[in-house]
């Protein structure tokens, strides 16, 4: 019997995985100058958290979720995103009593039935940042300032910053009823999702994905013209500090974003190199949602990136990271091939990354084993060099070579360990 991975989920191993690591790791470093403390969120939550959160009338709740019954009868889902489940334990261990902002990132797989396309998964995976408290649009245009900063450690330029304001429960009343009035004569040519929307909430006619929907929402009314003046102050001043920090963007007033818990600024961040699926980040505010879980009235905002995509882009830029290690020990014969495990446990055990030759194979094709890994120094333990005490070594870069006695060894590549 022969077994895959199922549709829209994807294996991660070497060579990739360092590509991963590195993603993580900038994300972490560049993060961590930000005052982001990562938080560990479960990968299951109660149904009832996201259904209330990401909206009930969202792609995502209608189509996309996990969901499945557990042996006491509840109903379980596998996180589709992680802001949710952020907010729940926020609000869950009264994380609101700390001075603000508090700031978390998180980094994990996030589960939505998709249908699967390059660069759109079932089981992907987000690093995500979130800030609580903190309403001033100073907070907006850092948290772009981070996603600039962590994109350039990555060496990855050319990115698109869109960014639209999509207001508070003030303007929305007007921008619906001028989008209904707007849809109305139309309606019969709309998807049945999008007609069902109409009634229930009709911003989600403007991110539905059936191409004709597209179409027909061609020249709708845009949410901007509909901000009140504390929405639109708090967007002009956001743009403001955008500029301050020289940070180039683009008014995308059509992103609506596909989750219903977002107020005010909303963001992506978008690529020409990745076809279809080109958001590589997203995020904004959601200034109620603390509130709608039970918390005291807390300003918030937050994004999350791809990271399969950013992989994609790495892979595509031609980045490779490929490590190697330090000491490749070659052994010939029985007692020198003792003397090698031992010295290899000793160099391990500094952290120096050493691998062995094994019985069986000839010093030649042990060579070539070394030069595949590209090990940096190669030591030859044979049966001369246990009568001598003394191993020979070679750097297999420039072929320089020499020998030292047993007991060297360690001081040898401790003071040659980086690279
Ligand atoms: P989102 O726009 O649904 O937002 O997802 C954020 C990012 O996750 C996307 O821009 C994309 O890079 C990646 N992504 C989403 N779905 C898939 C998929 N099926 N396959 C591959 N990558 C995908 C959120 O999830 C919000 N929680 C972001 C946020 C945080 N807003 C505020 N705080």
């Amino acid at each position: 019997m022969k077994y895959s991975a199922l549709k829209g989920v994807h294996d991660i191993f070497p060579p990739d995985v360092y590509l991963w690591q590195d993603v993580e790791a900038a994300a972490r470093e560049v993060f961590s100058a930000y005052g982001f403390q990562e938080f560990r969120a479960p990968i299951i939550e109660s149904t009832d958290v996201f259904v209330r959160s990401i909206g009930e009338t969202t792609d995502i709740v209608e189509k996309e979720m996990y969901t499945f019954t557990d042996r006491a009868g509840r109903s379980i889902t596998l996180r589709p995103e992680g802001t949710a489940p952020v907010v729940r334990s926020y609000v869950e261990h009264h994380l609101y009593h700390l001075p603000a902002p508090q700031k978390f990132f998180y980094v994990g797989p996030m589960f939505r039935y998709e249908r699967p396309q390059a660069g759109r998964f079932r089981q992907f995976h987000q690093i995500g940042a979130e800030a609580f408290g903190i309403d001033e649009p100073r907070i907006d245009a850092e948290l772009l300032a981070m996603l600039r900063v962590f994109f350039e450690r990555l060496g990855l330029e050319e990115l698109n910053f869109e960014i639209n304001s999509i207001g508070c429960e003030g303007c929305r009343p007007n921008f619906r009823k001028a989008l209904r009035d707007f849809f109305s004569e139309k309606l019969d040519r709309f998807c049945p999702d999008c007609r069902r929307r109409y009634d229930q909430n009709p911003l989600r006619i403007l991110d539905c994905k059936v191409e004709a929907c597209r179409t027909l929402r061609d020249g709708a009314p845009r949410v901007t013209r509909f901000l009140c003046s504390a929405c639109a102050e708090h967007f002009g001043t956001f743009q403001s500090y955008l500029q301050l920090l020289a940070i180039p963007f683009t008014l995308n007033p059509e992103m609506v974003r596909g989750l219903d818990y977002y107020t005010r600024t909303t963001f992506e961040v978008t690529t020409k190199h990745l076809g279809a699926q080109n958001a590589v980040a997203a995020g904004g505010r959601y200034d109620r949602l603390v509130e709608d879980f039970g918390g005291p009235p807390t300003p918030a905002i937050g994004f999350a990136m791809g990271i399969e995509r950013i992989v994609a882009l790495l892979r595509e830029s031609g980045t490779t990271i490929i490590p190697s290690p330090v000491v490749f020990i070659a052994t010939v014969g029985e007692y020198a091939s003792k003397e090698g495990l031992a010295i290899a446990v000793r160099l391990r055990g500094r952290g120096i990354w050493t691998e062995l030759g094994y019985a069986g194979h000839s010093l030649k094709s042990q060579l070539r084993r070394a030069d595949r890994l590209s090990a940096r120094y190669v030591l030859i333990v044979g049966e001369d060099e246990m009568r001598s005490g003394k191993v020979q070594w070679k750097r297999l870069a420039d072929g320089s070579h020499g020998e030292m006695p047993f007991d060297e060894v360690d001081s040898f590549f401790m003071a040659r360990a980086e690279p």
